[in-house]
């Protein structure tokens, strides 16, 4: 005992000694620490904001670039799209345009040994024109390994390994395709762009240190800005079925950019926005014309807080948001149709900053809360219907095995909303879908309440375990103390600490 604390405390002062030698002065750190954005004064005067609240969406601002790794995507050269090749196949869906095999992370904030790549690749929007985007792989340091693989009779096609491969290395690592929710609307909202890939330690990070490669596309529209032709890219916000596309699409062209490396087996799992696309994944696998590799490796989908019901129980900012994505779609649409003057101002700042979700947050809830979107937009022209019906998962026929992950208490994702379509959904189709409701959680921290729960659920798919309970069946989630106990919402976040003078707050400095 004496003498392991003994050689403890040299090694910590062998090490410590030879890194103070090196570490740089201490300075505080502020979280909009890498952006000094300032609004004009004919900015504030357009928008109609009072002095609180341009400060505060100041503050924002600053706050959503300083979060972004290298500038972001108007700063990164990785974004930039390399010239069509004359080869036919690079205006098929699904090709790979561009691999960065090795991202420095040193401007992320990654869970430590994690690695991350980075692709670009070609997708197709909502109505079928072939437009590139981004996505990411963030790899395990060991990859998860199973006992059993998916018997031949099980999955209704070939076995991918042979039972005794198990004990060796991993050569490939288990695909999670992770579809991220709501992260913005412009370019620099991507998660392959943000220090902590946007969702960190809720999602992607917990799935790479369970020891699953974690395939994120970016969305159409986030990251890559523009096409060939120089065309701007819309993110089609909310169109569940554009996001299942750009899911799928960069699966493939993951497959394509690092052989062997990634199982061809995969689940799918998102939330919030993400949660529809997951669902819209499983809706399309039942259809999809885009080709068998895809198909015959997927393992089952988990939506967690889908979007269901787009306008059901749906706060003014998200309608905002959903206005803004719909003239790509339908073209007569007028983005302002749907908001009052004050929120069409206030939008034209929005959208010549390019704020995201906290931005916006601050100019239609802030401290001079003006009514941004007019109470008759649902009617006041024939849009907002035609693009849930469009758009909405749920309520149409999918390939299951599929988890609807939900909390009571999810503001955003109203329970009642999910529950409804769920309900729906086992009516009029047949297939595996589980609903589990966690009693008391809110919207982005049900995942952290359930995490035991979907990591299960994925690990029992690779190991090819039929469902425990087929057809449509719910399981109720309560907390093991009391409720009122736990801490119910965020209070924390990845804050980058990667320059020598913010290294003090890491744990021991390294
Ligand atoms: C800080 O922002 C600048 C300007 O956008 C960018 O070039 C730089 O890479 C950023 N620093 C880090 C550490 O991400
Ligand atoms: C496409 O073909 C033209 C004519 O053959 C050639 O000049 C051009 O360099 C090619 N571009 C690429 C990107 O291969
Ligand atoms: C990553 O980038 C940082 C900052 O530019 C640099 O110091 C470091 O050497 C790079 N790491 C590698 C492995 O290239
Ligand atoms: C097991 O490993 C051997 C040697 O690598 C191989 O020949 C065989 O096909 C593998 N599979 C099974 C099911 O035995
Ligand atoms: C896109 O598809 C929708 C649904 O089929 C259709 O209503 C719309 O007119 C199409 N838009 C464009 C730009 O082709
Ligand atoms: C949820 O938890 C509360 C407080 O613990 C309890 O009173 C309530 O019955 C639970 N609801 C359900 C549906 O289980």
């Amino acid at each position: 005992m004496y003498r392991s604390s003994a050689l403890t405390a040299a090694v910590l002062s062998l090490a410590a000694s030879s890194v103070l030698a090196q570490i740089s002065p201490a300075k505080l750190q502020s979280t909009g620490f890498n952006s000094s954005f300032t609004l004009t004064p004919s900015q504030i005067e357009s928008a109609g904001l009072s002095g609180t609240v341009a400060t505060s969406f100041e503050n924002v601002i600053r706050f959503e670039r300083s979060q972004l790794a290298n500038g972001g995507p108007y700063e990164d050269d990785f974004y930039a799209l390399p010239p069509l090749s004359n080869s036919s196949d690079s205006l098929k869906p699904g090709v790979l345009l561009k691999v960065q095999p090795f991202t420095n992370a040193s401007s992320f904030t990654l869970a430590p040994n994690t690695a991350l790549s980075r692709i670009l690749y070609t997708t197709t929007d909502f109505n079928g024109t072939v437009i590139p985007a981004s996505a990411f792989v963030l790899w395990p340091f060991t990859p998860r390994q199973f006992n059993k693989k998916p018997s031949r009779e099980a999955r209704g096609q070939k076995a991918l390994g042979d039972d005794n491969s198990t004990n060796k290395p991993a050569t490939s690592a288990p695909v999670v395709l992770w579809t991220h929710g709501t992260s913005g609307f412009f370019p620099s909202a991507a998660p392959s762009t943000n220090r902590n890939l946007w969702y960190g330690n809720a999602a992607p990070f917990t799935l790479a240190l369970a020891g699953y490669a974690v395939v994120a596309p970016d969305y159409a529209g986030l990251g890559v800005r523009g096409s060939w032709d120089g065309s701007k890219i819309p993110h089609q916000y909310l169109a569940s079925p554009a996001g299942a596309h750009d899911a799928l699409y960069a699966l493939r062209a993951a497959w394509a950019a690092f052989p062997g490396r990634l199982s061809e087996e995969y689940v799918v799992m998102g939330h919030s926005q993400g949660g529809g696309v997951a669902w819209g994944t499983a809706e399309l696998l039942g259809e999809f014309a885009g080709g068998d590799d895809v198909s015959r490796g997927y393992l089952g989908a988990i939506a967690a807080s889908p979007t269901t019901d787009l306008f059901a129980g749906s706060s003014p900012i998200v309608v905002a948001w959903v206005g803004m994505a719909l003239r790509s779609i339908f073209p007569d649409f007028d983005p302002a149709a749907w908001l009052t003057p004050a929120g069409a101002a206030r939008m034209a700042l929005y959208r010549a900053v390019e704020g995201q979700v906290g931005a916006w947050q601050q100019l239609a809830l802030g401290a001079d809360a003006v009514q941004t979107v007019r109470d008759d937009y649902y009617t006041a022209t024939w849009h907002a219907g035609a693009y849930a019906a469009l758009a909405n998962a749920g309520r149409k026929a999918f390939r299951g095995p599929l988890m609807v992950l939900q909390g009571t208490a999810d503001v955003y994702i109203p329970y009642e909303v999910t529950s409804a379509t769920v309900e729906a959904t086992c009516a009029e189709v047949e297939g595996d879908l589980e609903y589990v409701v966690v009693n008391g959680t809110g919207h982005v921290p049900t995942l952290d309440a359930a995490r035991q729960i979907w990591l299960r659920w994925i690990e029992e798919r690779f190991e090819g375990k039929p469902v425990e309970r087929s057809g449509c069946v719910r399981t109720d989630v309560q907390s093991f103390l009391p409720l009122d106990r736990y801490q119910a919402t965020g209070t924390w976040f990845e804050q980058w600490a990667g320059a020598g003078e913010y290294s003090y707050q890491t744990i021991l400095g390294l």
